[in-house]
């Protein structure tokens, strides 16, 4: 199939281009670069040893997105967002215009190109602080930031066009905490500044580019105190995307499925197991709670396991191993290669 893959030179997108191309999927990818590199892609190609389209431009803009079309699309899978938490509490209008303004050009483009299979990059932040764990997909919805606003909002006018367009199919995958990168150590997580999440932060420490880790609190109601979360790795999460394009090819309507191993690690435990990985101390310091963390979330990934006969395979040793086989490799990310 001709697949477009917006936001394709960022962290899940290229790995997915290189899952897509080795299933033998054409791929085009359109990406402004505002959080990425194109050497990405360049990557992209070596790995799999084909080649891809790689159309730079936005996707709030129509005209780049007619020509993106024109060439012959099958299906689209939509990663292009920002999705900083802390950034889009101070830059929410930014936010708003990017996502859900550049996911509406989107779909217009999709319904004048007559392309009518969408698979969305949706997140388990959409579930906000759950009421219990693990999480299932039918579980109350309700964001708590600018950032989580626009994955719901944008979900939900997905479901509203699949609503009004029965030929149109639609998967929605809420992902939980991707980690991990591709086991070459070729691409991985590039995050530009100080890492928001753990994974690419002890990387950084691991490596000597920070001196500790700050432990955003150990006294949750968890065994050692420190926040759980459901990671999940990359590679993992790319087969998933592939699983999806097969389900949209035998349903309409649209559905969301959760993505994650369905098992929690506590901040302390991914801090042992990347020491182990690594054979580094990764120094931390526990301070306050982080303003808007919950306490645990964990995926229930039946549906996804029944429904789009997707597993997490890889354990959490390949996911420590495979980021810090990236972080050596290229411990200034993307940028030292011209
Ligand atoms: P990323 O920033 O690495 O990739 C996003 C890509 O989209 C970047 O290459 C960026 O340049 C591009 N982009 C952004 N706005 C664009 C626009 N208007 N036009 C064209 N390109 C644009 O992020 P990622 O971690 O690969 O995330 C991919 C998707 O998955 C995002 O939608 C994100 O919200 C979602 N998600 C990510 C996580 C996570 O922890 N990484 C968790 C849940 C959901
Ligand atoms: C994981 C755990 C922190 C950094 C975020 C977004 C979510 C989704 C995935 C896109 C928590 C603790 C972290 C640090 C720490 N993204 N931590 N020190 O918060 O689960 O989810 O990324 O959709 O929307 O909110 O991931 O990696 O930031 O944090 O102690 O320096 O690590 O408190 O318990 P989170 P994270």
């Amino acid at each position: 199939m001709r697949i477009l893959v917006t936001g394709g030179a960022g962290y899940i997108g290229s790995h997915t281009c290189v899952v897509l191309l080795e299933a033998g999927h054409t791929v085009t990818v359109i990406d402004n670069l505002c959080n990425s590199s194109a050497i990405a892609l360049e990557r992209v190609q070596e790995l799999a040893g084909k080649p891809l389209r790689f159309v730079e431009g936005d996707i709030r803009n129509r005209a780049d997105l007619d020509r993106v079309f024109e060439g012959g699309i099958d299906a689209v899978i939509h990663f292009a967002a920002l999705k900083a938490v802390g950034e889009s509490c101070e830059q929410p209008l930014r936010y708003f215009d990017n996502n859900i303004g550049g996911t509406i050009t989107l779909m217009q483009a999709m319904e004048a190109h007559g392309v009518q299979r969408l698979i969305f990059s949706s997140s388990a932040t959409v579930y906000g602080q759950p009421d219990s764990v693990p999480i299932k997909e039918n579980a109350p919805l309700r964001a708590t930031n600018p950032y989580g606003r626009t994955k719901l909002v944008m979900e939900q006018l997905i479901q509203d066009w699949c609503a009004a367009r029965p030929e149109v199919s639609a998967v929605l995958l809420r992902y939980f905490n991707p980690v991990g990168a591709h086991s070459s150590g070729r691409i991985g997580e590039d995050p530009r500044g100080e890492p928001n999440n753990l994974m690419p932060y002890i990387a950084q420490v691991a490596v000597g580019k920070r001196e500790f880790l700050r432990i955003y609190g150990d006294d949750y109601p968890t065994p050692d105190g420190t926040g759980i979360r459901d990671y999940l790795h990359v590679v993992d999460l790319a087969v998933a995307h592939l699983k999806s394009l097969d389900y949209t090819a035998a349903h309409s309507g649209c559905e969301a499925f959760n993505l994650g191993t369905g098992r929690g690690y506590s901040v302390r435990e991914m801090v042992n197991a990347f020491q182990i990985a690594a054979g580094r101390p990764v120094p931390s310091q526990v301070e306050d709670r982080r303003s808007g963390d919950v306490s645990e979330l964990t995926a229930d990934p039946f549906e996804a396991n029944a429904r789009l006969s997707w597993h997490a395979k890889l354990e959490l040793s390949a996911m420590c191993a495979d980021v810090w086989r990236w972080q050596q490799q290229n411990p200034n990310g993307f940028i030292n290669e011209a």
